[in-house]
């Protein structure tokens, strides 16, 4: 027997016995996640009522990352008190880098790593965002997300690598790897291939909405990257909000049990969704092979009352909590978390290091993908006399990074320890540099404008177009089309650098400017732009969607555009011009 299998067989056996010695409460508490300032009854956790710890939006750990240490490790050491003393898994949602915690190094959005094609670099990333959410306490995180979307009217495009199954499944394997090594051990943080199965593949884009897709398709188009994730350890999988005809995802057993834990072999935990036990009926997403459900926001005591109850009148069956134990026990153990089971402080001093933001600002400048480039206007000379920067995104932190930054939805704040595109241009130029935030003052006599332009930032089910909230569109604002126009009228030479989650149709935009540059969501590092603008680096980004020509492209859309040769887009997938 080899020494991996023989590892497992002592591992399954701890597993087992501790097994054996648990109550059903206490079983049931294993398969519950909570905030870690969530209204729950009594001393739950020293009760061995909880399993799982998630932080995201909402009051932080403390003030900073000691004091966030201090809390999981008072968290857990009460976990620890409890009569059989099993460890607690901290979750976060930690997607482009520890994003939650303000000073942490922060990663261009999927969608940008996605346009480097850069596998090694995105294994970094991830080993880096692990580290650096271990440093605030953690030792799970909620990424990557792996969805394929199959229109950019969805609000979590920038969540995802690209339309391209083949190029995220390469990602997903990259990024698993990153979070956990070869193998979930005591280094590792546990990563989660979300969400499954066909979020960004409902119908027009709506989060939560229904997926029509064949089986076959799905098979084909979506499932390859959670087999790469399954294939190369991946620790947990989130269920997904949506339906898949018409049946909810987290309901659904023939995905979650038949296949994916029967036929993929994937032998880690399914975890629901945002209170997916009151959304998605009830006991049936324990039967259909959900493991541990996110009991937040007053689903607590339900939930727990309710499978307790269930159980007890031969509803949910005693096979299916040991299995769903079993899985969690086994990723306690596989982390070292019962003879490790707090956060280490000598990790805190990497948090948004100068080599983690190195690392970060290398992704950026290899995430940014040249769409045109007139008269070889760019590179642009450091010497050149007088540059104007035009527009608010092109000094602000917050609306460089989208969602998922700092806060859920993200901020329109600059944050500490980043830098924006306009400092990293002060850096560099050696000649003027002014800073025209809307086009309104009166400037003539400029060489060239460098217009920042773009989305504002969004998450989930509020960034989605044509929705229920219906905030955004797939064009740039009056506003922002102005900065340009009042620039050209200028006769003034125009670089334009878009910032957003997702291709946005800028056809006539692109025809004014003589440079364009989509740069998706850099995340902190935004002053590694002016490194590329300049021509410290060269382009390397290719696009990872290929690109619009008019809102109409986008209005049935329904699936990867790469994939159907009728199409023709302004730019094809792939396409990204180089010095
Ligand atoms: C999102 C997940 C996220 C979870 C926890 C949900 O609303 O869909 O991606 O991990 O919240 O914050």
């Amino acid at each position: 027997m080899n020494k991996k299998h023989s590892t497992d067989k002592i591992l399954e056996q701890k597993v087992d016995a501790l097994l054996a010695m648990m109550t059903l409460d206490e079983k049931i508490g294993q398969m519950t996640q909570v905030r870690h300032f969530e209204e729950i009854p009594g001393d739950a956790i020293s009760n061995g009522a909880i399993g799982s710890i998630i932080h995201t939006e909402g009051p932080l750990p403390g003030s900073n990352a000691a004091s966030w240490q201090a809390t999981f490790t008072w968290l857990q050491k009460k976990a620890l008190s409890s009569r059989l003393g099993i460890p607690l898994l901290f979750g976060v949602d930690a997607v482009h880098g520890q994003n939650t915690y303000e000073g942490a190094t922060i990663f261009p959005h999927n969608i940008g790593l996605g346009a480097t094609r850069n596998t090694k670099l995105v294994e970094k990333a991830a080993a880096i965002t692990a580290q650096e959410s271990k440093a605030t306490g953690f030792n799970w995180v909620f990424s990557p997300c792996v969805a394929i979307p199959y229109n950019e009217k969805w609000g979590r495009v920038y969540e995802a690598f690209s339309e391209s199954t083949e190029l995220t499944e390469r990602m997903t394997r990259a990024s698993v790897l990153g979070h956990q090594g070869k193998r979930l051990d005591q280094n590792s943080i546990m990563a989660t291939a979300k969400h499954f199965i066909g979020d960004g593949a409902t119908d027009n884009g709506v989060e939560g909405g229904d997926c029509s897709l064949s089986q076959q398709e799905v098979r084909e188009r979506l499932l390859p990257p959670y087999q790469a994730a399954v294939d190369n350890g991946v620790g947990a999988v989130m269920a997904s909000f949506n339906s898949m005809a018409g049946l909810p995802m987290h309901a659904n057993k023939y995905w979650i049990t038949e296949v994916l834990k029967e036929s993929m072999g994937f032998n880690g935990i399914v975890v629901s969704d945002w209170k997916g036990y009151s959304r998605f009926g009830e006991n049936d997403i324990i039967n259909a092979g959900i493991d541990m459900v996110m009991a937040v926001d007053g689903d607590f005591v339900m939930y727990q009352e309710g499978l307790k109850a269930g159980v007890e009148n031969g509803q949910v069956s005693h096979a299916r909590i040991d299995d769903a134990v079993r899985r969690i026990l086994r990723q306690k153990y596989s982390l070292g978390l019962f003879e490790n089971p707090f956060p280490n402080s000598s990790l805190i001093p990497k948090i948004g290091s100068v080599e983690h933001r190195e690392v970060a600002r290398q992704a950026v400048r290899e995430s940014l993908v040249l769409l045109k480039n007139n008269e070889r206007i760019l590179p642009l000379d450091k010497n050149v006399g007088k540059i104007v920067v035009v527009g608010e995104h092109a000094d602000n932190a917050g609306l460089q990074s989208g969602g998922w930054s700092i806060h859920w939805q993200g901020s329109s704040e600059n944050y500490s320890g980043s830098t924006t595109i306009l400092s990293g241009i002060k850096r560099l130029a050696k000649g003027e540099v002014i800073y025209d935030i809307d086009a309104s003052s009166d400037h003539k006599d400029v060489d060239i404008a460098i217009i920042v332009i773009g989305e504002t930032p969004y998450a989930e089910l509020f960034g989605d177009i044509g929705g229920e909230i219906d905030a955004y569109q797939l064009t740039l604002t009056e506003n922002h089309k102005n900065y340009i126009n009042t620039y050209i009228n200028k006769g003034v030479k125009v670089v334009t650098v878009l910032i957003s989650g997702r291709p946005l149709v800028t056809t006539e935009i692109i025809h004014q400017s003589d440079a364009f540059i989509a740069a998706w969501l850099p995340g902190s590092e935004g002053d590694g732009i002016a490194e590329v603008l300049f021509g410290d680096y060269g382009f390397k980004g290719k696009l990872p969607h290929s690109w619009p020509k008019s809102v109409e492209d986008y209005q049935d859309k329904y699936g990867p555009n790469y994939w159907d040769s009728a199409y023709a887009p302004l730019f094809p997938f792939g396409y990204g011009l180089e010095y």
